[in-house]
């Protein structure tokens, strides 16, 4: 199995690009089969998850060419079976997304049930309670999910989701757009990748409105045609690296962001300690590494990201005085990486949904296990700051969703070194 190797203690300078947004691209990939045309999408990061949703969507018929690292180009006018290939889709979570655009473009679709990140159970009830409103007959067991029209057809309808979720939002927007009839989902969440999605959709003719907000709105269309599109910056990717600084300490220019996307978690780094100067497409950071403790309670967009909450807890893990970090949105997300911190020296105490965690002048190198892509993402974190080598296991997680990860940290100046065993 593959790791990471980090010398710790040198404190990043320089810049570095972030990619297109992974949680965003998990998105727009599968909806361009909602597109009777050629799509051109740019800006898509080169993680492995988009290269197995690339694999998915040419086993259903789509040609796809990757003409740059960042650009695919997909052609889902042909499209022969609504039946992705099993074992490619229970690699990643994101695969949920082609129940929507195949039950969107085709009326039906067999899917097997996703794998991805285990940090908490992934329920997918409200994907399936859209599904059903918007007239689908839903057969779901173990192993798949197989949705055809019910006896009065597919059609527009209202869905008040009982969480603000993401994946349901997105579903349950790309299973609308087609659909005679208007669909309203209320209670939708309102991140960035919504956003991003709902734009590509109206680029390829789709009549979406009130992304971002908590009632969105799908006016059904009878086709979409083909087009450009370039995806966001991802905000995860970049407040890791803003995290990574703050801890190690430097000065980095973090360049393709918006800095909009990013507020909760620069105010948060900010009280920490750090200081960040906001440009148009572009983020400073400069740290001593010297942070003091804050409190952090995780909340869907435009709260403080759950996806950043492994990252902070690093930040945290040196910071003077006690910090609490509170998570809302996966109660056992702190399991994923709480244990292999302590094994670097990290005091962090978890009470119900809180992880009280005292600052250590140090973390000490080790050899530690990545357990979901963020946790992984942490560890790398911890390995910059840490005293000797740490050894991040696993790291097939870390690389789901960080493209050039080594290389983007040794052009800061960390030394990492990727081994294959
Ligand atoms: C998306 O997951 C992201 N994944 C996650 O990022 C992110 O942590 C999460 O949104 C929250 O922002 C992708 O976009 C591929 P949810 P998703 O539906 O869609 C519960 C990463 O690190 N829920 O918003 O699965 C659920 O259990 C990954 O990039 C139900 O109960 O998240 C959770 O407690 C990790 N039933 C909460 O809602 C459902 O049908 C939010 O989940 C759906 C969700």
């Amino acid at each position: 199995m593959a790791r990471y190797e980090i010398v710790g203690g040198a404190q990043l300078n320089g810049s570095v690009t972030i990619s297109g947004a992974k949680n965003a691209a998990v998105a727009i990939l599968p909806a361009a089969l909602l597109v009777n045309g050629v799509c051109r999408i740019e800006n898509v990061p080169d993680i492995s998850d988009v290269r197995i949703l690339v694999e998915i969507l040419r086993g259903l018929g789509a040609e796809v060419t990757q003409p740059e690292t960042d650009v695919i180009i997909i052609d889902a006018r042909n499209i022969h079976t609504t039946e992705p290939e099993a074992a490619l889709v229970k690699k990643m979570r994101a695969s949920y997304y082609l129940m929507g655009a195949l039950l969107g473009r085709f009326g039906n679709c067999h899917v097997a049930l996703p794998g991805g990140c285990s940090f908490a159970t992934r329920p997918i009830d409200q994907h399936i309670k859209g599904f059903k409103a918007l007239g689908a007959n839903v057969e779901e067991t173990e192993e798949y999910v197989a949705l055809n029209p019910g006896e009065n057809g597919l059609a527009g309808n209202r869905v008040c989701l009982d969480m603000a979720s993401v994946g349901a939002t997105a579903n349950i927007m790309m299973a609308g757009v087609l659909l005679e009839g208007q669909t309203i989902i209320e209670n939708a969440a309102k991140e960035p990748h919504i956003v991003d999605l709902a734009n590509f959709l109206n680029t390829m003719g789709a009549h979406i409105s009130g992304a971002g907000t908590d009632t969105v709105k799908i006016r059904g269309v009878q086709s979409l045609q083909g087009g450009t599109y370039t995806i966001i910056p991802d905000q995860i990717e970049a407040g890791t690296y803003m995290a990574a600084v703050a801890a190690a300490g430097g000065n980095v220019l973090v360049k393709n962001v918006i800095p909009k996307h990013m507020d909760c978690i620069t105010s948060k780094l900010e009280e920490m300690g750090a200081e960040v100067t906001a440009y148009d497409d572009a983020i400073r950071i400069r740290s001593t590494g010297k942070l003091t403790a804050t409190t952090v309670k995780t909340r869907p967009y435009p709260g403080f990201p759950t996806d950043m909450q492994a990252q902070i807890c690093v930040c945290m893990t040196l910071a003077e005085g006690l910090s609490r970090l509170t998570e809302s949105v996966y109660e056992t997300r702190f399991f994923g990486y709480c244990t292999e911190l302590e094994s670097m020296g990290a005091k962090i105490n978890i009470v119900g949904k809180t992880a009280e965690v005292t600052g250590r002048e140090k973390l000490k190198g080790t050899t530690v296990i990545a357990r979901d892509l963020r946790a992984g993402a942490a560890l790398v974190i911890a390995g910059l700051c840490a005293e000797g080598t740490t050894k991040v296991e696993n790291i097939h997680f870390v690389e789901r969703g960080y493209q050039n990860i080594v290389e983007k940290l040794t052009s800061l100046g960390a030394t990492i070194r990727r081994v294959d065993d």
